[in-house]
């Protein structure tokens, strides 16, 4: 696996501590970090991605026990979730803690916290992490490292491609294991809202929790994950139901790209075809290298079978759903 040297690690954290911009790979996807509890730096992060500065940014945290300096509360249901799911792909919505700057929270009265399980990312909040010259540090704020709306990178090379010389550093760790961006629950009204999806299932929600997660209200959040067109490839993307597939791509002439759960039949003219993995595990992992792939080749249009029904495939749903609107 690529993993940057502890000389690198060292100097990202440094960087992170001066007020400087990292981005850096999680399990999920890569994140571009800044020090949480530096507004200026935080301000950075929305200049360089040409995001509203009032969406909130999830709080990279290295461990569990860190939570106390950013909750004020961790209920039950929000304990047994982290227990359960930490480090990992979930990111838990709690009530903030006093001092909690509203650059993170974007003024609201809750901080989205995370305890990332990547060993690149666990190594650089562990660098971060400490006191110097009377200061604290102890939380990496970081949303995905893409311009605002488009599509979330799953290598150093998207990085790189997307944000260009905007950052600082770029930390590589190889492709993201998941692929997708974390689950987001919302444990700060008590019983828990499913506010984005994601390899953590409602369902694994359910299993931990002991009542299924609400539904998010689109009025209960100012989640950017909740626009509709978030997630968007530069080409119109179609999202076709599996039973309307043939018609649909006879009705789609012209050159078009295509990604799909079937092979390619033979004489079929489309400029590119990617058959996608049955499973939606490697389906998550494989899922937006593969939507830039086809983005960059010379295509009109991005034609994509709907994955299947049931809950183990809603965080990819949810992302084609969103990438389909914003074309
Ligand atoms: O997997 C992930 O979550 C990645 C990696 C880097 O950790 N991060 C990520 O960040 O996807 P971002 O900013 O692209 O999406 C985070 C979502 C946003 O939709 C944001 O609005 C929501 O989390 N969020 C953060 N704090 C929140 C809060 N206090 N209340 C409601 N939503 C919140
Ligand atoms: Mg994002």
């Amino acid at each position: 696996m690529t993993a940057p040297s502890a000389a690198e690690i060292a100097r990202a954290a440094a960087l992170l501590r001066s007020g400087g911009l990292v981005a850096f790979p999680t399990e999920t996807v890569y994140g571009l970090g800044a020090d949480a509890r530096n507004p200026e730096a935080v301000a950075r992060i929305f200049a360089v991605k040409g995001r509203p500065q009032n969406h909130p940014v999830i709080v990279h945290i290295p461990q569990m026990d860190h939570l106390r300096y950013w909750a004020r509360e961790v209920s039950p249901l929000a304990l047994a979730l982290a227990r359960a799911f930490w480090p990992g792909p979930l990111t838990l919505i709690l009530a903030r803690a006093r001092g909690v700057g509203d650059a993170v929270t974007g003024g609201q009265d809750s901080v989205g916290l995370r305890v990332p399980s990547h060993p690149v990312a666990q190594a650089l909040l562990r660098a971060f992490a400490g006191e110097e010259s009377g200061r604290r540090f102890d939380g990496i704020a970081a949303p995905s490292a893409n311009r605002f709306g488009r599509i979330s990178p799953t290598t150093a090379e998207h990085v790189r491609a997307d944000l260009g010389s905007d950052v600082d550093m770029v930390l590589d760790g190889g492709a993201c294991e998941v692929g997708i961006e974390s689950t987001i629950v919302d444990c700060s009204h008590g019983a828990p809202v499913l506010l984005r999806p994601g390899r953590i299932s409602a369902d694994d929600i359910a299993g931990v929790a002991g009542v299924m997660p609400l539904a998010a209200t689109r009025a209960a959040t100012r989640a950017p994950g909740t626009l509709e067109s978030h997630y968007a490839p530069r080409h119109p993307l179609r999202l076709v139901r599996t039973a309307d597939w043939e018609k649909a791509l006879a009705q789609t002439p012209g050159r078009r790209a295509v990604l799909a759960l079937r092979e390619q039949p033979k004489g079929d003219p489309s400029v590119r075809w990617i058959r996608m993995p049955q499973d939606p595990t490697r389906y998550g992992h494989d899922l937006y290298a593969n939507l830039r792939a086809l983005d960059a080749c010379d295509c009109e249009v991005i034609v994509v079978e709907a994955p299947p029904d049931g809950l183990r495939w809603e965080g990819i749903r949810d992302r084609l759903t969103r990438a389909a609107a914003g074309g």
